[in-house]
């Protein structure tokens, strides 16, 4: 793999800058290129075929940039349009988040009952339970949708009696005190990790709060070669958005981590593919 190419990252909206922070922390003197399709999110309340349909136009667009590697930054995009993703862009690699946040959680169980919070796609496609059980058979599983965290992280409202509320609501029923308590927890949306506060207070302390992020740079770091040349400096971030660029700059960097500065963000259309026919949605 060529250094020179930027490698494409893409989500629904901000949440997948939670994971552009990672690979940045893994593979420091890559090029970047984030697609935020902040015109049609959320993603997580809408069908599996309109997900992929989505998500192959965000390919295709990635793909116009040159990328050589594409990571699928959001749950929901991951678990239902994967497969299609992949046939879509080979002989370009693809990585998704949801095998990397299995993992994670593999490693952090001790009890083996794993709680996943995700998307209403997410948890209705059963990515999670399918990706943990292929790596640990006896693993139990528990789902439940967040949706609403999406829209509190998009508002910038992470903390505070909202977020808390929300948790509480969303997480009591997981976490009651009882001995079978899941001991670990998967952040299944790449927007939750703003949250990670709340969250953690609602859950006992004990329970491992994972997410995909740093698991997932770290296979990017395996797929792209020459890793140890990454140290020798910083290279170019752009981002492409198909709404409210200015916003996107705005709110970015809580989401990043640092700065997202204007003049790096575009505004892009994302038309229906040859082979979808008519229609602007
Ligand atoms: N960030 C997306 C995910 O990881 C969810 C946001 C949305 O619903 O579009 O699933």
């Amino acid at each position: 793999m060529t250094r020179d190419k930027p490698i494409g990252v893409f989500d629904s909206g901000m949440g997948g800058l939670t994971v552009l922070s990672a690979l940045r922390k893994a593979l420091p003197a890559e090029s970047y290129v984030y697609l935020g399709d902040t015109a049609r999110l959320p993603y997580g309340t809408k069908s599996p075929g309109t997900v992929t349909r989505y998500g192959l136009r965000a390919a295709h667009a990635l793909i116009e940039q040159n990328v050589k590697l594409l990571v699928v930054a959001c749950n929901t995009a991951s678990a239902v349009a994967l497969p299609a993703l992949k046939a879509a862009v080979s002989p370009i690699p693809v990585l998704g988040v949801v095998e990397p946040g299995a993992e994670a959680a593999v490693k952090a169980t001790r009890s083996g009952h794993v709680a996943v919070i995700a998307t209403e796609g997410t948890v209705r496609g059963n990515a999670y339970p399918r990706a943990l059980k292929t790596l640990a058979p006896q693993i139990r599983v528990t789902q439940q949708a967040c949706p609403l965290f999406v829209a509190l992280a998009e508002e910038g409202w992470s903390e505070g009696e909202v977020a808390r509320a929300a948790a509480h609501r969303y997480l009591e029923p997981l976490f009651s005190g009882r001995a079978d308590d899941p001991d670990t927890l998967i952040l299944g949306c790449t927007h939750f990790p703003l949250l990670h506060g709340v969250i953690q207070e609602v859950c006992s302390p004990a329970v491992a709060i994972v997410d995909s992020a740093a698991t997932t740079a770290a296979q990017a770091a395996r797929l792209v070669s020459g890793a140890e040349a990454s140290q020798k400096g910083r290279a170019t971030i752009r981002f492409l958005v198909t709404d409210a660029p200015e916003r996107f700059a705005r709110l970015g960097s809580l989401f990043l981590g640092e700065s997202v500065a204007a003049a790096d963000v575009a505004l892009i259309d994302l038309p229906p593919l040859f082979h979808e026919g008519g229609g602007t949605a």
